[in-house]
């Protein structure tokens, strides 16, 4: 339980979500949306891209409807994206670490709320999958496959923290330690070859495939090498976290509250996110993902704090939360999205747009904070 104010601030906002998204989702419910142009929600539901890595996200965003609301359409339309999927899982090529961004939000949200032995078995087989990408060598988890002549099977991302609890849950699930020896084998590689001293993360890291050797790091969807991208930032403090929530080891907590630290030092006056911490400072592109995916991790590490530092991390989620909502929130009824300013990278043409998985972050947040959660990860 956290505290009466926040959460009678985050119902607020959840009703004004409720209103809006009854409009959005008899527009939506169909699509599988990634980015909103001109406030129109693409769909990535086609063959070409069935098995991009945010097609989870829609389904959970209706899960999470369902369980706020009690509307059986959201149920449905959830239903349909996770049925969708299943082109993937016959998919070599489309399957990779992103097995949890697409399986936990539809087949295991499903699974927890319903008891769907359908979506149990797709779970399983995505966390089977993504289990087969250990690297014993460098005791890490493979993160993409190869994309043309790009060698990448010694690469693994600092984004796969948030996939582990796939892996937490086949485990739960079957009590086959394999799973479990999997992922903590990597949340600890990711600890010594991915956090710097200051609290700060890199996005990849390249491992010798044969040896397991780490060789370097490269700045990835950053601004440069070094630097400080802060969505693979926000991925470390929660998926840290998750991982300590499922294993009680105490250095995951430790390091989850290292990074976020380092995290909210570096929010704007406003507690606003930038894309960057460390990108030029007469650049002021923002990513209000990374600000999203940040207060869901605030908030869990302020759930398993005690004294002092349940408030230290529950206020510095609000501030996050109250400033998304206050400014990067756009709550016009003919557009598709909440969320403003979400940036796929830096070097990308895609700055500062829609992006459907900036919805889905909010309002976990919000329904963590209002204790309605429908707990996926
Ligand atoms: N997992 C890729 C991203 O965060 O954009």
């Amino acid at each position: 339980m956290l505290g009466q104010e926040e959460k009678k601030w985050a119902e607020e906002i959840l009703a004004r979500i409720a209103v809006k998204m009854d409009k959005v989702a008899a527009r939506c419910g169909h699509k599988i949306p990634y980015i909103a142009v001109d406030g129109i929600y693409d769909d990535r539901s086609d063959d070409e891209n069935i098995c991009w890595w945010t097609n989870g996200f829609w389904g959970g965003i209706m899960w999470q409807m369902y369980q706020l609301t009690g509307k059986s359409e959201y149920m449905e339309y959830a239903v349909e994206v996770e049925r969708k999927l299943d082109k993937v899982l016959m998919n070599a090529q489309g399957l990779d670490h992103d097995n949890g961004f697409k399986w936990l939000p539809t087949s295991v949200a499903n699974y927890r709320k319903t008891g769907s032995i359908e979506s149990k078995n797709r779970a399983m087989l995505a966390a089977n999958n993504m289990a087969g990408r250990f690297n014993p060598a460098g005791k890490f988890i493979r993160a993409w496959n190869d994309w043309g002549d790009e060698d990448h099977r010694g690469w693994a991302i600092i984004d796969c923290m948030m996939n582990l609890p796939l892996l937490y849950w086949a485990y739960e699930e079957t009590k086959d330690p394999r799973f479990c020896q999997i992922a903590t084998a990597h949340a600890d590689t990711a600890m010594g070859a991915f956090v710097r001293g200051d609290g700060s993360v890199c996005h990849i890291v390249e491992f010798d495939p044969e040896t397991g050797e780490r060789r370097k790091s490269y700045g990835g969807q950053g601004y440069d090498h070094g630097s400080s991208w802060t969505r693979g930032q926000s991925w470390a403090v929660y998926g840290f976290v998750l991982s300590f929530m499922h294993t009680k080891k105490q250095e995951y907590l430790d390091v989850a509250k290292r990074i976020a630290n380092y995290f909210i030092a570096n929010l704007t006056e406003d507690n606003l996110v930038l894309l960057d911490f460390r990108q030029p400072e007469e650049c002021q592109w923002e990513d209000s993902i990374a600000a999203a995916v940040t207060a869901c991790g605030l908030i869990e590490i302020a759930k398993v704090s005690e004294g002092r530092d349940r408030g230290v991390y529950l206020r510095a989620a609000m501030r996050i939360l109250k400033a998304l909502a206050e400014h990067r929130c756009n709550w016009d009824e003919n557009v598709d999205y909440f969320l403003e300013k979400c940036s796929v990278a830096y070097h990308n043409d895609d700055i500062e747009v829609p992006i459907v998985y900036g919805d889905y972050y909010f309002i976990e947040a919000l329904m963590k904070l209002a204790d309605k959660e429908l707990f996926i990860w």
